[in-house]
């Protein structure tokens, strides 16, 4: 699976004086997805030093050693960053968002403080689609200054790799638009991002009367064309009640093979589904499973699909919380994401959605970084580069101004990534 490429030259450089750092290394050396209670593995090194070099990790290990080693390759060329004591880790992998939309939607806000429910509100012309007409009437240009945006924001709170969706244009003029403008902000931030066609978001309305016929021209259109112009790496479907069925995201995915595609979907969010269908996918990812069936959930616990939790989501729409520690202790491979986007998740902030995590869904701190980030990796299907630091991955790191790696996951609202490293480019916050 791949991502955007960005050009980007980064100086040598040597992070030294870490607190702690959380190597996310699995102790048996396995590249697989963390479940049950390897989450809480963090591989914490002190008195450890880290050394980047072409945008990799060159060296990991003992202070004195890695040192030395860096200075002697490099001599007066080498960037030396001083951690203060503080928490490094391996960049957030935010494995969920939807930044390519115009306006946030405040009447959909107000609308639910007054009681209505966010499928009510979408009933009547609210939701997904309200957000449609901004994105068509945008040009890809003004589209890409706004995900750029959203990416540094995202950055100044420890992420390093992004998954960014489509899916307010639902046409195909607008999807491939939406996956332009974010290859244009992606060329532009030096952190990485890949991107995932989300044509079957909802039906629009010129479709309301056949909304096969808008299934069709996601398959036959929008996939091929996303494919062809290598504008996505993954389709998205949001598989629910108001939005598609299974047989159409069978449909949709069936497509998505043809075209060499990667799978992800949006289930249960608000009501059960029968995911025993979708499993021959294998998909990358399941996303939001607020009300997954005890069925279900077993037989998750058995593939290797990632469960990707957004508590964002639950918070913002005073919705219950996933059931996380159902998850882990089935043997499910989770991870975290934020969901950005204007309707149930307006938050660009991993830290927050940690926080969410531990106090509402009582997931370990430990927990919900393996979920942020070697797991998320996994859900991007990054794993081999991204989600924890050990040699010949890439540089992707962050740096909390924190004594403990607890206090990520404890101080929320208070903003405490210190900098950031993206493919070995510091960037100073
Ligand atoms: O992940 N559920 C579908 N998609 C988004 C919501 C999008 C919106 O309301 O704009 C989600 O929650
Ligand atoms: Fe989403």
């Amino acid at each position: 699976m791949s991502a955007i490429p960005t050009q980007s030259v980064a100086k040598p450089l040597l992070l030294t004086n870490i607190g702690q750092l959380l190597t996310l290394k699995d102790v048996a050396g396995r590249n697989e997805p963390r479940r049950g209670r390897e989450l809480l593995e963090l591989g914490i090194l002190q008195n450890a030093a880290v050394f980047c070099r072409d945008g990799k990790i060159a060296a990991v290990g003992s202070e004195v050693e890695v040192g030395a080693r860096a200075t002697q390759e490099m001599g007066a060329d080498l960037r030396v960053f001083d951690c203060r004591r503080g928490t490094l880790l391996p960049g957030f992998v935010d494995s969920h968002t939807h930044p390519v939309f115009v306006s946030p939607r405040l009447i959909d806000f107000e609308q639910r403080i007054q009681g209505n429910t966010y499928e009510e509100i979408a009933k009547a012309g609210g939701g997904i689609r309200s957000s449609i007409e901004g994105v068509r009437n945008a040009s890809e240009e003004e589209l890409a200054s706004t995900v750029l945006r959203v990416f540094e924001d995202m950055e100044r709170e420890g992420t390093t790799t992004i998954e960014a969706k489509s899916g307010y244009g639902l046409s195909t003029d607008s999807e491939l638009k939406s996956l332009r403008a974010i290859r244009r902000a992606a060329q532009q931030w030096p952190g990485t991002v890949t991107s995932t066609l989300l044509g079957a978001h909802v039906v629009p309305e010129e479709f309301q009367q056949r909304p096969d016929s808008y299934v069709d021209l996601v398959c036959n259109e929008m996939i091929p064309k996303a494919a062809r112009e290598k504008l996505a790496a993954f389709v998205d479907v949001f598989c629910e009640r108001g939005a598609f069925t299974i047989a159409q995201t069978e449909r949709v995915f069936d497509a998505a093979q043809r075209a060499g595609l990667g799978m992800r979907a949006h289930v249960c969010q608000f009501t059960p589904q029968d995911l025993s269908k979708l499993a021959r996918f294998e998909p990358a990812s399941y996303d939001h499973l607020d009300c997954l069936t005890d069925k279900d959930l077993q037989s998750l616990a058995q593939q290797r699909t990632i469960a990707t939790l957004l508590p964002g989501a639950s918070y913002f729409l005073a919705h219950s919380y996933p059931i996380a520690r159902r998850l882990i202790d089935a043997g499910a491979a989770i991870a975290l994401a934020t969901d950005f986007n204007p309707g149930t998740s307006p938050t660009t902030s991993m830290p927050l959605v940690l926080s969410l995590a531990c106090t509402q869904m009582r997931m370990a701190p430990a927990e919900a970084i393996s979920a942020a980030t070697v797991n998320a990796a996994h859900a991007v299907r990054l794993d081999r580069q991204k989600g924890s630091i050990e040699t010949g991955k890439d540089a992707d790191l962050a740096i909390f101004d924190t004594k403990d790696y607890r206090e990520i996951c404890y101080w929320f609202g208070r903003e405490t990534c210190r900098a950031t490293v993206l493919k070995g480019q510091l960037a100073i916050h």
